[in-house]
């Protein structure tokens, strides 16, 4: 758990980081989001001690951050920034290996480990571990960055637009393949990013940052139906109902039910692993009024325009 305690950060007299506090729970998906400028890498770098808080504290798991060495406290850390930071002149194999060396592993512990983080992000180990970072595509490299920030198994994990520089369609598989990781792993992360898409598909908490000063901190549907300011509504705009609707799974609606002599080739259909986004633009593709919902080929119900809102509409939906 991190506990962030009135963190401030002045440079002069300018504040760029103004008495922000939130906690992070322990395997929760914090997003950091806000304009540039306003504040998210400064708060990220403060949680590992890569910037010294002008007042304020972190606290992980209950112990003061500022009494720890800052060596010790990002080895607890992996962080993961745009462009991956990778080191040029090394092989994959050894920059994954990087902390794991650091700590002293056994050469064949690294070895399983590397291959081990390199299976985790898709990547086969015979075809990547000998290349350089030179040699991989934009994607790939992210997808070795978050490897090698895993490597030594750490509890927390901060990352600072790791997909920025990557095209909008690699993007989003590393989305998907970040929120697959997370459920898998349940780390607690802390995510900047200024992609309010990328925010709300990932996040369970998203704190909005404006001009230093925390705006909200909350779930994505707590955040769509009680904005704590006009700010905050403004910011996530008519589209955000939209943009929940692609966290949650078809699966999770109560349909309503079917006639039994229905199959799923006689009407519009989806499967129930779609998202309540996809579902939507399912029935608008097909000029439909409501689809059959099929697992694996059978029928199991129906959703109409009204089930698919409703399910947001107290924004409980379970995601
Ligand atoms: N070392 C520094 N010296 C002076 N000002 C700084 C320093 N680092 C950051 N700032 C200022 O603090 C503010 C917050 O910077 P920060 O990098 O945290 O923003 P950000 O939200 O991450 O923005 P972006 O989305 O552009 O990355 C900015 O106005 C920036 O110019
Ligand atoms: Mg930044």
């Amino acid at each position: 758990m991190i506990e962030i305690a009135d963190l401030t950060k002045r440079y002069g007299s300018f504040t760029a980081v103004d008495s922000v506090s939130l906690t992070v729970e322990q395997g929760q998906f914090t997003v950091l989001l806000g304009p540039s400028g306003s504040g998210k890498t400064t708060v990220l770098r403060m949680i590992n001690r890569m910037v010294e808080p002008t007042s304020g504290r972190v606290l992980l798991n209950g112990v003061d951050t500022a009494t720890m060495r800052p060596e010790s406290l990002r080895r607890t850390m992996g962080y993961v920034i745009q462009n991956t930071g990778l080191f040029p002149n090394m092989t994959i194999r050894r920059n994954v290996a990087t902390v794991p060396r650091l700590l002293g592993w056994d050469r064949r512990r690294i070895e399983e480990r590397v291959s081990e983080m390199l299976d985790l992000v898709g990547l086969d180990p015979d075809t990547y571990a000998s290349k350089y970072p030179h040699q991989l595509s934009g994607g790939e490299a992210q997808r070795v960055g978050v490897a090698r920030a895993l490597a030594a198994d750490p509890p927390v994990l901060l990352m600072d637009e790791p997909f920025g520089a990557v095209d909008p369609l690699t993007r989003e598989r590393l989305q998907l393949e970040m929120k697959r990781l997370h459920a898998k792993l349940r780390k607690t992360i802390v995510f900047v990013t200024h992609d309010i898409d990328e925010a709300v598909l990932l996040a369970d908490r998203i704190a909005l940052l404006r001009e230093g000063h925390l705006e909200q901190y909350a779930a994505p549907e707590k955040l769509w139906i009680e904005p704590a300011s006009e700010f905050v509504k403004g910011f996530f705009g008519e589209n955000l109902g939209l943009r929940i609707m692609a966290r949650h799974c078809l699966s999770s609606v109560p349909f309503k039910p079917l006639d039994p002599s229905v199959s799923c080739a006689a009407a519009p259909h989806v499967e129930d692993s779609v998202t309540l986004k996809e579902a939507l633009a399912e029935l608008v593709g097909a000029k439909a009024t409501k689809l059959i919902v099929c697992h694996e080929g059978a029928p199991r119900g129906v959703v109409d325009f009204e089930t698919l809102v409703k399910a947001l509409g107290d924004g409980s939906a379970p995601a």
